[in-house]
């Protein structure tokens, strides 16, 4: 059982809606918050991951609409879409969420009961424009002109003027709060530049927000008014909690959600940082520990739409190049942060020149070495040099490295770390030359290969929440036992042992061989 002084963890992703089919952007953000679980897994965190489906509101109705089906047996078909590509990426999620489930119904009502009784809530009239595809309220001075005198969205949505009955969350009360809550939690929001976005947004005084729609029916009723159905954000956002067991504030509750880390796009920044923390302090509930926003991807240069027809599937990816090199790819190519751009010239670069050339080569040189000329059995280490050394404690640094780097969300950081280490390795292989060692100081020899097995140890170990499957591979090869992959094992204390015989060796990080028409654009 896991002792209860284990730290705890809990991460999020945002709960995709069921409108479209699932892509690259989707996979993106929960390959992140994997490689953020599988971390803190390693590092001894007792975690709690959670993605899942946002399944009600306007737009999700009009997709059912327009296919002649249900709402829920929409759903139920888009939903298992999700759940299986969360599958398909090797996604170690605790649960899967769907805001249909009774569950949730019931956290809605609860949070929504919890705000009325203290006074947040009153009714009223929307007058305004809502854009169903952003499912947001937009004032009239963010709007920028479409074409035949239309108007856009700041997102490039089109607007439709809404007057309804509506109750309303007093959101412009929670000014002042808000800003405390920034201004004493400078880690509340990352990276940085999202801070001062949304800071000056609160800072510039806040509308109260619509939380209810009359003029369909998709949604969950308001506790004692069913002629209301909630607003989708307000029903979304509460997910994270519905996830610990809320209304319940049990066992899971306390130990998660003092922990929660939202991981989220920069588009929905302003719903995570300023509605989603009013709506917790309105019902008098903590609010979450982080929120980080990432970029976005465009696809060969240009935005991603269906209309384009340049949407990028996950699936064909990873059958193209393999599902380590996708999420090593996505969490290499770009600062987890900025926008990128997805080109399959740089996929296969740097599957081919790093995973392939730099890291699996240099995995597989020394292993087939020992495989060929020493029988298969790891030797002992000899006296270490300065080079051994220097190698060495550069792997016993990376964890605090990784540590900080992934602990702001800096995936790339983390990886740059990593790497400097890769290309340090190769550096002393090719100086090192073990294979001349062989008949000129075979001792020496046996010091270089079992200095390089220890250093590949360590960057197997600290590389398995990017790639998973290749680094047990590789850990199965260097002999390390199952039990023994977690951080708590790096560092000189758990060193290898000469002696042990390794198995057969085999590539790890198999080259990209575009296919006939598979070139690169
Ligand atoms: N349902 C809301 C979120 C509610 S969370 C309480 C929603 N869903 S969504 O299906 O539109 O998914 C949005 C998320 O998908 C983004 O925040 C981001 O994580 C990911 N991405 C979608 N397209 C993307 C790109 N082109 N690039 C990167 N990520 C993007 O918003």
């Amino acid at each position: 059982m896991t002792p209860v002084s284990t730290p705890a963890f809990y991460v999020t992703t945002p709960i995709y809606y069921v409108n479209g089919d699932p892509h690259i952007g989707h996979a993106y953000t929960t390959i992140a918050c994997d490689v953020l679980a599988r971390f803190k897994r390693l590092d001894g965190f007792r975690v709690h991951f959670l993605t899942g489906t946002d399944e009600h509101g306007q737009k999700v109705a009009k997709s059912a609409a327009e296919r002649g089906i249900e709402p829920i047996a929409f759903c139920d078909e888009v939903s298992a879409l999700f759940r299986n590509l969360a599958q398909a990426l090797g996604s170690t999620n605790d649960d899967f969420i769907r805001t249909t489930e009774q569950r949730h119904v019931e956290s809605c009502q609860e949070l929504w009961r919890r705000l009325e009784a203290n006074g947040h809530i009153y009714l009223d009239k929307y007058v305004g424009w809502y854009s169903v595809r952003d499912e947001t309220f937009f004032d009239e001075g963010e709007l920028t002109a479409g074409p035949d005198g239309t108007r856009l969205a700041p997102t490039g949505a089109p607007v439709e003027w809404v007057e309804e009955e509506s109750y309303f969350f007093k959101l412009s009360a929670w000014q002042d709060k808000l800003l405390e809550l920034y201004d004493s939690n400078p880690d509340f929001i990352g990276p940085k530049s999202r801070f001062n976005e949304v800071r000056s947004f609160v800072a510039g005084g806040l509308r109260d927000l619509s939380i209810s729609r009359t003029t369909f029916s998709w949604g969950i009723p308001v506790p004692g008014n069913d002629r209301h159905i909630m607003y989708v954000w307000i029903d979304a956002l509460t997910n994270y909690i519905t996830g610990l067991g809320f209304p319940k504030e049990g066992e899971a509750f306390k130990t998660f959600w003092p922990e929660s880390h939202h991981i989220i796009g920069k588009e929905i920044i302003r719903h995570h940082c300023v509605y989603w923390p009013a709506f917790l302090m309105g019902a008098g509930l903590p609010v979450p520990k982080r929120v980080f926003a990432h970029g976005w991807w465009t696809a060969e240069g240009d935005k991603m739409s269906k209309s384009l027809g340049n949407v990028i599937d996950p699936y064909e990816m990873i059958e193209r190049y393999g599902l380590d090199q996708l999420r090593y790819f996505l969490l290499r190519e770009v600062p987890f942060g900025n926008d990128g751009d997805f080109s399959q010239t740089a996929m296969g670069q740097r599957t081919n020149g790093e995973l392939a050339n730099e890291f699996g080569n240099l995995a597989q040189r020394f292993l087939s070495f020992i495989a060929k000329n020493l029988g298969g059995v790891l030797p002992e280490p000899g006296a270490l040099n300065e080079d051994d050394n220097a190698l060495l404690s550069a792997c016993h640094l990376l964890l605090d490295q990784c540590r900080d780097a992934i602990n702001q969300q800096a995936f790339h950081s983390a990886l740059d770390a990593i790497w400097l280490v890769v290309r340090g390795a190769n550096v002393y292989v090719d100086k090192q030359a073990p294979w001349t060692l062989r008949k000129t100081d075979p001792a020496r020899m046996n010091t270089v290969l079992y200095v390089l097995a220890e250093a590949t140890r360590h960057l197997a170990i600290l590389m398995q929440p990017y790639v998973p499957s290749a680094m047990a591979k590789l850990l199965d090869q260097l002999g390390v036992a199952e039990d023994q992959r977690s951080f708590a094992f790096l560092g000189e204390a758990h060193a290898l042992k000469g002696g042990i015989t390794l198995p057969a060796p085999q590539g790890v990080f198999p080259r990209y061989m575009p296919g006939p028409g598979q070139e690169a654009k």
